[in-house]
């Protein structure tokens, strides 16, 4: 089992070792590692079994570290730094050569951003390094937004666990490039929503193949992706469908009509920020719970719902499948 902490030192001090360290951010938790060390970086894919390699996230704590890692170019990426850093937005920048090709898969770009969680930021300043980190679940799983959740995916493979709390976003972050003329695509709808972006990149544009089934770019659009293990199915009317038996259900605001064995109502107020907080959790718990099926209610499509609604079609692909680790 992974000591659960709130021992910064020690943890930055395995980051510099080498070592994972498993650290809450605002987004999810993610199962860090020296970004600048390639065996390090190695260990999380062994952790997590990915089968094949995928480009990592890199966090760091300061605009000075961003410059020693990947090149700004624009004025616009300033802007998008200055409104949105820290916090759930990652930017694709071109990489600098101390970057190992396995942090970004031999991709010209790495991937950034600036946490907007006081613990994760002060590890990575205590760390002295740029920490690399997926989202500490296994591949293809529900990603995990408490310490607890952690534990029970990863803990028999990593010694330290950052106990940041709950996470207070729930969803993770956008991801998201600029090309050279100053269009913005989101390749990961996440904790930025569109239309803040929009006050910065009026053109930015929701990536087509975002919910293809296989896209090299970036595999957090695997469509298979944030999968319990048990089947889901969407629902776009509650009033109008057949309800299996033993079903549980995820709804948004308000408890549906029907029998259920299980039921989580994300936001009784209607909040989709409340929402993406408690997603992954309720997600999680109504998987471990006795229905054997899930029946997930879509989240109106705008603001943090795109990024809701992105994870869910996910899960609805991919669940069921007790191989899709
Ligand atoms: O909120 C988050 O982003 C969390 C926390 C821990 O920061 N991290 C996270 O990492 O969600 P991960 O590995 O589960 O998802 C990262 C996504 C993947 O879809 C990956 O393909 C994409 O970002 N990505 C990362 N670097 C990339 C790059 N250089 N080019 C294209 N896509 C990239
Ligand atoms: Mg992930």
């Amino acid at each position: 089992m992974a000591n659960i902490t709130t021992d910064i030192q020690a943890c930055a001090q395995a980051l510099r070792a080498g070592e994972l360290v498993a650290f809450g951010t605002e987004t999810v938790y993610g199962l860090g590692a020296n970004a600048l060390d390639p065996q390090a970086v190695a260990r999380i894919f062994a952790a997590k079994q990915r089968p094949e390699f995928d480009p990592l996230i890199v966090h760091v704590a300061d605009a000075a570290q961003v410059d020693e890692l990947a090149e700004v170019r624009s004025p616009i990426l300033m802007d998008l730094m200055q409104r949105f850093w820290p916090g759930p937005l990652t930017l694709l920048l071109p990489k600098r050569d101390c970057i190992p090709d396995l942090v970004t898969s031999g991709l010209p770009e790495v991937g950034l951003r600036i946490p907007r969680h006081p613990l994760a930021l002060e590890l990575i300043r205590q760390a002295g390094v740029p920490v690399a980190a997926p989202s500490a679940n296994l591949f293809g799983r529900i990603s995990p937004t408490t310490a607890q959740h952690v534990q029970e995916q990863l803990g028999d493979r990593i010694d330290w666990i950052l106990d940041g709390g709950p996470c207070s976003v729930g969803v993770e972050s956008t991801v998201l490039r600029v090309d050279e003329r100053g269009y913005g695509t989101v390749l990961r709808p996440g904790g930025v929503t569109l239309e803040e972006l929009r006050f910065v990149l009026p053109n930015v544009t929701l990536a087509p193949g975002h919910l293809e089934s296989k896209a090299s770019a970036s595999p957090g659009q695997l469509l298979k992706h944030y999968a319990p293990r048990k089947p889901l199915q969407l629902v776009t009317d509650w009033t109008t469908i057949a309800i299996p038996e033993s079903c549980a259900a995820l709804a948004f605001q308000q408890q549906p009509p029907g029998n259920f064995v299980d039921i989580e109502v994300l936001s009784p107020a209607g909040s989709l920020t409340e929402a993406a907080a408690n997603f992954f959790r309720a997600l999680r718990r109504l998987d471990a719970g006795p229905a054997h099926v899930i029946l997930a209610e879509e989240f109106p499509e705008t603001g943090l719902g795109i990024a809701l609604n992105d994870r869910l079609r996910r899960a609805a692909a991919g669940s069921g499948e007790p191989s899709d680790w």
